[in-house]
C-alpha cells in the first residue's frame, strides 16, 4: 500500500528548508520506485493567513491518516499579539496531542569538523552524540486544570504538572529501548527534590529499570543536568525527561552541536506514525534569504525514513551523504568561518550528487 506524507512547510524558514527535503524525497521517489503519495499543505501562520486557523480540520484529518509528517517550523513576529488558539505554535501542540505523538527523539551530535562552530572549547564537545528522549503528549504542557483568573484579586494563572504512571512507563519504554541500541546509559531528568510528579517519575523509572539489567540508569535534576551538559555533554548517552525538561534541555544540547540548523527531531506514537521536523524554528529575521541551513530538516527526512517508512537503509544513504557533504567543506551560512558559503538551495543538488556518487562506487 502507498505510503502517504503530508508535507507541512509552514512559516519563514520552514518554507526553504522543506523544499530542499522535497527535493531529496523525490529523488528517492523516482529513483527508488517508492510507492509514496505526497500531499502539502498550509500550518501555522500561513495556515491562519488563508483559513482563519493555524491548522484546520481538513488538514488534522490528513495528517491522521498520514504515515508520515514532515513538519518545517511555525511562527513569526506578525501573529504573536493574535489570541492563544490562533496562535502559530497552537498547530504544533495540536498536532503533537491529536496524533498522540508521545515521544519526541531529539538527537545532538557534533561533526567534529564543525567543533570551531560550537561555543565550547573542542575537547568539551568532540565526538558529541547525545540522545534527549523528551515526553511530548503530557505534563505541563496539557495538563488540566488550567487557566487564568482575572475576576479575583490579586488576578493568577495557573498549570498542572502531571503524569500517570502509564505516560511515565511507555516513554520511558522508548528511551530504555535507544539506549539498548546505543551505549547503554540512560539518565532521566526530573526534579524529585521539589515536585511529587518527579518524585513518581523517579519510582517508576527506577521500578523499570529491572527489566533493562544491562542498561546503566541514573536519575539527575533538571537544573544539575543543565550545568552539566555544558561542563561535559559526553557523560550522556540517552536521556529521559518530561515535556517541559525535556524542551528546555534538548535547545541547550542543539547549541553545543554548533549550530541548532544541523539537527533534526522525529515525534512518534508507537505505531509507526511520526511526525519530523527540524530542531531550529522558523527564524524570520533570515527566512526568505536562501541562506538558512536545510540539513535539519533533511536530516528529518533520513529519520522519517528510519521509524515510519521502513526505509532504514536511505536514511543511511542520507546521512553518510552530509557527512560527506561537511567533510568536503560544504558549509551554509551559519557555520561558515569565511565569507564563502553554499546557499539554501544548493544543498539539496549537492547531496543527491553525492547520494549518486556512493550508488556508483
Ligand atoms: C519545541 C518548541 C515548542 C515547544 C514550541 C514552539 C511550542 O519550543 O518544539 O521545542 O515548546 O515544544
Ligand atoms: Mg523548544
Amino acid at each position: 500500500m502507498a505510503k502517504q506524507i503530508l508535507i507541512l512547510p509552514g512559516d519563514g524558514v520552514g518554507k526553504e528548508v522543506s523544499t530542499s527535503a522535497v527535493e531529496v524525497l523525490d529523488y528517492f521517489i523516482s529513483e527508488e520506485n517508492l510507492d509514496f503519495n505526497i500531499i502539502e499543505a498550509e500550518i501555522g501562520g500561513a495556515s491562519y493567513e488563508k483559513y482563519g486557523s493555524p491548522l484546520t480540520d481538513e488538514t488534522l484529518d490528513i495528517a491522521k491518516n498520514s504515515d508520515t509528517v514532515l513538519f518545517g517550523a511555525v511562527g513569526g513576529p506578525q501573529w504573536e499579539d493574535l489570541e492563544w488558539d490562533l496562535r502559530p505554535e497552537q498547530a504544533l501542540l495540536g498536532l503533537r496531542k491529536s496524533l498522540g505523538l508521545f515521544a519526541n527523539l531529539r538527537p545532538a551530535f557534533l561533526f567534529n569538523e564543525l567543533a570551531s562552530a560550537s561555543p565550547l572549547k573542542n575537547h568539551i564537545i568532540e565526538d558529541l552524540d547525545i540522545l534527549i528522549v523528551r515526553e511530548l503528549t503530557g505534563g505541563v504542557y496539557f495538563g488540566e486544570p488550567r487557566g487564568l483568573v482575572e475576576n479575583e484579586d490579586p488576578k493568577y494563572a495557573f498549570n498542572t504538572m502531571i503524569y500517570n504512571e502509564e505516560e511515565i512507563r511507555r516513554i520511558a519504554t522508548v528511551a530504555f529501548k535507544a539506549a539498548m541500541d546505543r551505549n547503554k546509559k540512560l539518565c532521566s531528568v526530573e526534579k524529585a527534590n521539589v515536585l511529587e510528579v518527579s518524585k513518581f517519575w523517579r519510582e517508576v523509572v527506577t521500578d523499570m529499570s529491572a527489566d533493562y539489567p544491562e542498561v546503566a540508569l541514573s536519575h539527575q535534576l533538571a537544573d544539575n543536568t543543565a550545568m552539566q551538559l555544558v561542563l561535559n555533554p559526553n557523560q550522556y548517552d540517552v536521556i529521559v525527561s518530561s515535556n517541559l525538561f525535556g524542551d528546555i534541555l534538548s535547545d541547550i544540547a542543539a547549541t553545543l552541536s554548533g549550530s541548532i540548523g544541523m539537527l533534526p527531531s522525529a515525534s512518534l506514537n508507537g505505531s509507526g506514525q511520526g511526525m519530523y521536523e527540524p530542531c531550529h524554528g522558523s527564524a524570520p529575521d533570515i527566512a526568505g534569504q536562501d541562506i538558512a541551513n536545510p540539513i535539519a530538516m533533511i536530516s528529518s527526512l533520513a529519520m522519517a525514513f528510519e521509524y515510519s517508512l521502513e526505509r532504514k537503509d536511505l536514511a543511511q544513504k542520507i546521512q553518510s551523504a552530509i557527512k560527506i557533504f561537511i567533510n568536503q567543506g560544504n558549509r551554509t551560512k551559519d557555520i561558515a568561518t569565511s565569507e564563502e558559503f553554499i546557499r539554501t538551495s544548493e544543498v539539496a543538488p549537492i547531496l543527491i550528487e553525492i547520494i549518486q556518487n556512493e550508488q556508483k562506487n
